[in-house]
């Protein structure tokens, strides 16, 4: 064992080491204190992330296995975010949970740290703050629920609620059957039943090599979660004893495997966002671009909700990601790195697919080409997306005319007047709602349809937004469009009736209208009225230096790295 930085605290006899040891003598044995690797459980349970609430169950396995291989285990609660209920959006909250994770590891006697996450926005904050202090980190994903069911019906959490109060909209189902359905919807613990972030962010974390392999996607009730995280508490111990560090298993590779991966998974837009956010903090320079690039041509193999039929409890009985790296295997680097030492292409082989409707074989894809398809041009100069296999492929190519919405209020205010200008070809623009504009860049983009036009048997337009999207919704959503209406960019000079032309095909997003013409335009002054200007705290923080979503939506000055040096001594 080299070494251990936990003995600039503990080690020698002077009065500062006393101080550190006699304050942590609470029923721990003396030997705690003799050599032996302090571990941090990063454990972001709380009451009020319901999705993460059983992970002080996972964090005691993970602590009988850090005894077990000679470690000290330490809960360490972090910042926690529950989707459905922080406010104004998680995602405000993500780049603060990061940093105070970030720090709280730093500053602590620790030699490395199991990080345990599972509602959306808790994996990749939990990987960026530890991707920052590099001391040796693996994680534990919490995993999904189990499948409920309503009048015979499986439940997809998320989707399903969109499609449910779509349905009552539209007239074809009673409110009372919707409400219905609601205690229905959530049958166990564990994060949302979908390919939608949670899921997809538990599974690139291991294709990213962050976890021990066979540990994501085991649905939260299922034993083997237990005896996976007692696996993961050994694991660290020795990924400290060889000073396996993030630095070393999150490198271009893993980020490459882990945009293939996220194709083939047909996986959240959101993972995008975190997948550049995590990269800035480990100086790896994926793109954008990348994206498109390496997962463009990739199959889309696995039919679950949101783009499909099926949920995570029967992705894990179909073979569950094991059986898809197989699949895939040819297009991953099989000499990315792992937390176990051993490169992710020693896990690819032997896993068979045992249900071929859930994961689909290379040779019978559900689409032979999957991805997201990042979109350049006159609306989004600096990049926007669109997930191809979420759309409807009518109108991947479209040309339609703008109906403007100035912000999140705005369109409540109008969507359903029966006045509004509004047919099944116009393109539903919403803007104001990147990270800066809301700010936090909400979950806004799938926007609703007009009532007058569900009522009519419309289900899908054209949509465009600088926000995000649901990682459960669907529809034809170009988001993320960047640079977002609140930083200058020219989706805040479309007005209401320009032409917009989508060709998916060729990754354009255009309004047709003169450059020229659209450069003198001024913001739209109902946008620019409506912006948060928040005159303090976190939010003044976050509006003055959040980068754009085409970089990962991370503040400016945490980019990057201080790794795990704390800079004074204690006093
Ligand atoms: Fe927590 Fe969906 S609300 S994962």
């Amino acid at each position: 064992m080299p070494a251990l930085r936990s003995d600039q605290w503990y080690a020698g006899s002077d009065r500062n080491a006393y101080l550190h040891r006699a304050w942590m003598r609470r029923g721990v044995p003396d030997s705690a204190f003799e050599g032996r690797p302090q571990i941090a459980i990063a454990n972001t349970a709380s009451d009020l992330t319901p999705c993460n609430r059983h992970l002080d169950e996972v964090a005691a396995s993970v602590a009988n296995g850090i005894w077990e291989a000679g470690g000290v285990p330490l809960n360490l609660p972090v910042v926690s975010l529950g989707e459905t209920q922080v406010r104004p959006t998680a995602m405000l909250w993500r780049n603060m949970a990061a940093m105070a994770i970030e720090e709280m590891i730093r500053a602590n006697p620790v030699d490395g740290v199991v990080l345990l996450g599972g509602c959306d926005k808790t994996i990749p904050a939990l990987l960026m703050g530890a991707a920052s202090v590099d001391l040796p980190a693996v994680v534990v994903p919490g995993g999904p629920m189990l499948t409920g069911t309503f009048r015979g019906v499986p439940l997809g959490c998320g989707t399903d609620v969109w499609r449910l109060s779509e349905e009552v909209r539209a007239g074809t189902l009673s409110p009372e059957g919707f409400l219905a359905s609601e205690s229905s919807m959530i049958r166990s613990r564990g994060h949302c039943n979908t390919m939608g972030t949670a899921s997809t962010m538990g599974l690139l974390a291991e294709v990213l090599g962050m976890t021990l392999p066979g540990t994501a996607g085991l649905p939260a009730p299922d034993s083997r979660l237990l005896a996976r995280s007692h696996g993961t508490g050994k694991l660290i111990v020795e990924m400290v004893a060889e000073q396996r560090r993030p630095s070393q298993v999150l490198t271009e590779a893993s980020f490459r495997n882990a945009i293939v991966a996220l194709a083939a998974l047909g996986g959240s837009t959101n993972a995008v966002v975190h997948l550049l956010a995590i990269a800035g903090r480990v100086g790896v320079p994926i793109t954008l671009d990348d994206v498109d690039r390496l997962g463009s041509g990739v199959p889309l193999l696995v039919d679950l909700q949101p783009a499909g039929r099926f949920l995570m409890e029967d992705f894990h009985r179909a073979g569950g990601l094991p059986a898809v790296l197989n699949q895939v295997a040819d297009l991953l680097d099989p000499a990315a790195p792992t937390v176990t030492g051993r490169p992710i292409g020693d896990y690819l082989a032997g896993h068979e697919i045992s249900d071929p409707e859930v994961i689909r074989s290379r040779e019978a894809p559900l689409m032979p080409e999957a991805g997201i398809a990042v979109l350049r041009g006159s609306l989004a100069p600096a990049g926007a997306i669109i997930k191809p296999a979420a759309a409807s492929p009518h109108l991947l190519r479209h040309r339609g005319r703008a109906v403007v919405f100035d912000s999140v209020e705005d369109l409540h205010a109008r969507l359903d007047d029966p006045d509004l200008d509004v047919d099944a070809d116009s393109v539903l623009v919403l803007r104001g709602c990147g990270p800066k504009g809301y700010p936090g860049m909400p979950e806004v983009a799938n926007l609703p349809l007009p009532e007058k036009l569900l009522r009519q048997g419309v289900r899908d337009m054209v949509r465009i937004c600088d926000g995000r999207m649901s990682g459960t919704a669907y529809g034809t959503v170009v988001l993320h469009v960047a640079p977002e209406a609140a930083a200058g960019g020219p989706l805040g000079r479309v007005r209401t009736g320009d032409p917009i032309v989508l060709d998916v095909e060729a990754r354009r997003l255009d309004v047709d209208i003169p450059a020229d013409e659209l450069a003198a335009r001024p913001l739209a002054e109902a946008m620019a009225t409506a912006f948060a200007r928040p005159a303090r705290g976190w939010e003044r923080l976050y509006v003055d230096t959040v980068l754009g979503a085409d970089t990962g939506a991370d503040l400016g000055f945490l980019v990057g790295g201080s790794g795990d040096r704390v800079a004074r001594e204690s006093h």
